[in-house]
């Protein structure tokens, strides 16, 4: 098969790595230096859907699979399927259900899926905002609108806080994606991420996955775009699993069809397990998460690429892939320091061939060639993933080998995967 794989993250270097084999030829736009090791540059000048799709034209592709959500939201679906091109992932209107958060909660809404209790405000509503928040005592959250590259959100404990972040989202913080906010309900609980491969009828659910979203150790630090993961997620038991499967996933994609926005491609549920063990959503992503997908994508075997081409041929083939049973993996995120707030870029990274491949992969991100050197071009940089027999290993194997690979300014977290293994070990 001719893949074309769209983003330049860890995320789509992990789905090159998964749709790699002897008969497939992987091009990959723009990529990285990472991704360029096991796919071909294109010729790709511009980023344009035209262009992009010429591209795909002219080298005969069979299928392309496109990773970040902006490309999505801006309708490249819509654009390559009118030209005849197989493309792997949801059209502009089904992927509103991440770039519209008021469009997603109304659709939770109207279909009873569980979420938190919310509102939407637009500018104009903004003294009804603010008195909202008056009367709310204790934690409240607010949400840009649009796709704000994973910063929309502000969790207020304090009214002040709450008035500051309405004022901001509605001066333009975001740009246009403020100009309607989502005030919701502060949900406690564990968090969840849940994977489906959908042609947006029937469906494939990947293994859970943990996210660690908070810069530092111990949940601290403002939020990033995910600082490591690990799957399965020892939270979600298969009971909860089909609880679910029942009250979430099968509403959603019956409600976004019911709506004549079918969702295919990857339905990325973001769940809150409550402290009564209740699944709330939290949020939907129209496309695999980064890093989540570094992790679940070792537990999967068989045919990847058959399996993505279904779904662009709008009719999912469930026998294309198996999950392996009794397998665990995890990822941990080098990143700048700084990160997310400023950093520097341009520091070279050492240590990349003293790595055991056979124990651990390297998924690059923020990368970059200059003078034959690897240096660091982003927030996340690498992302360093193994996969095994136990969750402990898998993180033993990162974690032992870590300090081989270095970076001014390093810095990742330590405690990936710590809650899940005292999870694992109260249940014995
Ligand atoms: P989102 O961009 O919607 O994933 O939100 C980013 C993060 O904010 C989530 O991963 C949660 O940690 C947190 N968050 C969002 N909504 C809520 C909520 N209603 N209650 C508690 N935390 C939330
Ligand atoms: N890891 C969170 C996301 O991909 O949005």
């Amino acid at each position: 098969m001719k893949i074309l794989v769209i983003g330049s993250g860890g995320r789509e270097h992990s789905i090159i790595d998964k749709l790699n084999n002897k008969t497939n030829t992987i091009w990959a736009y723009p990529g990285n230096p990472g991704i360029h090791e096991v796919a071909l540059k294109t010729s790709i000048e511009r980023n344009s859907f035209e262009e992009i799709s010429n591209f795909a034209t002219q080298n005969n592709i069979d299928l392309v699979v496109v990773g970040p959500e902006q490309p999505l939201a801006d309708g490249i679906v819509d654009f390559l399927e009118s030209r005849d091109i197989k493309v792997f992932g949801p059209s502009k209107l089904a992927s509103e259900i991440e770039s519209s958060k008021s469009f997603a909660k109304q659709l939770m809404k109207q279909f009873n899926i569980p979420t938190a209790d919310f509102q939407v405000f637009s500018k104009e509503e903004k003294k009804i905002a603010l008195d909202l928040c008056k009367t709310i005592c204790g934690k409240v959250v607010i949400k840009a609108d649009g796709l704000a590259a994973g910063k929309g959100v502000a969790i207020c404990e304090t009214y002040k806080q709450a008035e500051q972040t309405i004022e901001d989202y509605f001066e333009g913080k975001f740009g246009d994606a403020g100009n309607k906010i989502v005030i919701e309900q502060f949900l406690e609980g564990e968090e969840a991420s849940i994977f489906v491969i959908t042609d947006g009828k029937d469906y494939i659910i990947l293994p859970s996955a943990q996210d660690h979203k908070r810069v530092y150790d111990g949940d601290n630090g403002p939020n990033t775009g995910g600082m490591g993961a690990y799957a399965p997620a020892p939270i979600i038991s298969d009971q909860l699993l089909k609880e679910i499967e029942n009250s979430i996933i099968k509403p959603t994609l019956d409600g976004m069809r019911r709506l004549g926005r079918p969702f295919r491609g990857c339905l990325y549920v973001g769940l809150m397990i409550t402290k009564e063990g209740l699944p709330k959503v939290i949020e939907y992503n129209c496309r695999f998460g980064d890093p989540e997908t570094q992790a679940v994508l070792q537990l999967i075997e068989g045919n990847f690429d058959e399996l993505l081409l279904s779904v662009a041929n709008h009719s999912i083939n469930n026998d294309a892939i198996k999950i392996i049973p009794n397998r665990f993996a995890s990822c941990v995120v080098l990143a700048s320091g700084g990160y997310p707030e400023k950093y520097q870029i341009g520091f070279e990274i050492i240590g990349m061939t003293s790595i055991d491949n056979d124990k651990m992969k390297i998924y690059q991100a923020g990368t970059k060639i200059e003078n034959n050197k690897l240096l660091t071009n982003g927030g996340r940089v690498l992302c360093l993933v193994s996969a095994g027999a136990s969750l402990q290993s898998s993180l033993q194997n990162i974690y032992q080998n870590i300090n081989n690979i270095k970076f001014e300014n390093m810095h990742y977290r330590t405690d990936i995967g710590s809650r899940a293994i005292k999870h694992l070990k109260q249940n014995g």
